[in-house]
């Protein structure tokens, strides 16, 4: 059961042999799906992406069509495509799976973007805890020197120190030109001045295998996925109290419950799902059977698909700790460039924790939802604002749980909050 749909199961991103199988040599990989493009131009494949609406796999879900268009048109300098596999989400799982078991159309997509816009060169940027991840992508692109198949131009890795600020466009970037993974400050962005003062085009590693597939297929196979308003399939993560957890490819619009029963989690039992990452939002486990997994329609309830983490909390575990840990992360992965960032997540990460263990009182809850209002949208990457996010799904969801907190005691739902209690 991989999402429940009833399309040719070879031609998706996970189509093909086992994931146990590891990774798929380049022969199978070709024989499987043939070659990559049909012989587009790269005019004719960027208006295929523009045509297909196939959005960004890394996070924030821009058109993938619009953002090659726009470096086609820069013109001037050569480009270089960096190929975004950091996988920085602590619980997410789906781009190191992709690049594990698929990595030739990790590949294909990057080679046709280079193709396509005349890139001068192609990084792939992978997390340093990815190891296989890495290993799959070296012995694939060895494979492909090896079968005759160059890039047309020069392929390096370039590892992404842990943390969650490190897949960051702009971050990445200056890894690649500094050695340092900071976020940029002020603009220009990396679509203008990126890698050796180049423009860049930054793509997920999700993103780049279905401008493949789409390459290969056209953008009217792409458009005949999705049960709702959005197109395609996608990759999620699924985690938390299920019985089968792991990486799956899921067609857009299944509901969450669907999802859940596929995945084996006790819907009498769950008390929340985390749905789109630490920059997603809780989902009372009331509302969120009938939620459509489609990124449009998430984004007009307010919520995000984010990077497709879709994690079950149980009944028995306490929702203001789960949160109090994510606010400790997120505080702790500031890149420490920007005040409010800084000072604000680290406030609102300390008064999270006091509440969680029962040391917090109503006017901690009260600054912590002041404190949320005036950390958005004042640092210089979207990191805070991610962590707000996350922050003001759960003040919406667990009211109860937290009025019982800020009382000065702790819910009781866990062993750590009875002792605290
Ligand atoms: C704090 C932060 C962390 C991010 N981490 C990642 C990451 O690990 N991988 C990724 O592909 N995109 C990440 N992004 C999104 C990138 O900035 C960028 O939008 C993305 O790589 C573009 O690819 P896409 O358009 O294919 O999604 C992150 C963004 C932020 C603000
Ligand atoms: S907002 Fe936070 S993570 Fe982003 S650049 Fe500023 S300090 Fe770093």
């Amino acid at each position: 059961m991989d999402g429940g749909f009833s399309l040719p199961p070879t031609r998706r991103l996970l189509g093909g042999p086992p994931l146990a199988g590891g990774r798929e040599p380049l022969a199978e990989h070709r024989r499987r799906l043939g070659n990559p493009a049909r012989g587009l131009t790269g005019e004719e494949l960027i208006e295929a992406l523009e045509t297909s609406g196939l959005l960004g796999r890394g996070g924030a879900g821009f058109p993938v069509g619009a953002k090659w268009r726009r470096m086609a048109e820069v013109g001037q300098r050569r480009p270089v495509i960096l190929v975004n596999g950091a996988e920085g989400e602590p619980l997410s799982a789906k781009d190191r799976v992709l690049m594990g078991v698929r990595p030739h159309l990790v590949l294909d997509g990057a080679a046709l973007a280079a193709e396509a816009l005349d890139a001068e060169e192609i990084v792939v940027y992978i997390g340093e805890e990815h190891g296989a991840a890495r290993e799959s992508i070296e012995q694939a692109i060895a494979e492909r020197l090896v079968a005759g198949e160059g890039f047309g131009r020069p392929i390096r890795l370039v590892a992404a120190p842990m943390g969650y600020v490190s897949g960051e466009a702009s971050a990445a970037v200056n890894r690649v030109n500094t050695g340092s993974a900071l976020p940029t400050v002020s603009p220009p962005r990396p679509s203008e001045v990126g890698v050796a003062g180049r423009p860049t085009l930054v793509q997920n590693v999700e993103s780049l295998a279905y401008a493949a597939l789409i390459g290969m297929f056209g953008a009217d196979w792409y458009r005949e996925m999705g049960r709702l308003g959005s197109r395609g399939t996608a990759l999620v993560t699924v985690g938390g109290e299920v019985a089968r957890r792991g990486v799956r490819e899921i067609e857009l619009g299944m509901s969450l419950g669907e999802l859940a029963d596929a995945a084996g989690a006790d819907r009498g039992t769950t008390r929340a799902v985390l749905v789109g990452g630490y920059f997603g939002s809780w989902i009372d486990a009331a509302e969120a059977w009938s939620l459509p997994l489609d990124p449009a329609i998430m984004r007009e309830r307010g919520l995000s698909f984010g990077c497709g983490l879709v994690w079950f909390l149980p009944g028995g575990a306490c929702p203001v700790a789960a949160t109090a840990r994510i606010m400790a992360f997120m505080a702790g992965n500031s890149a420490g460039q920007c005040g409010p960032c800084v000072l604000g997540l680290g406030a609102i990460s300390n008064a999270m924790s006091g509440l969680a263990g029962g040391d917090g009182s109503k006017d901690d809850l009260a600054r912590i939802e002041r404190w949320a209002g005036m950390v958005r949208g004042r640092g210089a990457c979207r990191h805070p604002d991610g962590a707000v996010e996350v922050l003001t799904s759960a003040l919406r969801t667990f009211p109860a749980e937290l009025e019982v907190h800020a009382g000065g005691t702790a819910c009781g739902t866990t062993a750590s909050c009875r002792r605290a209690a």
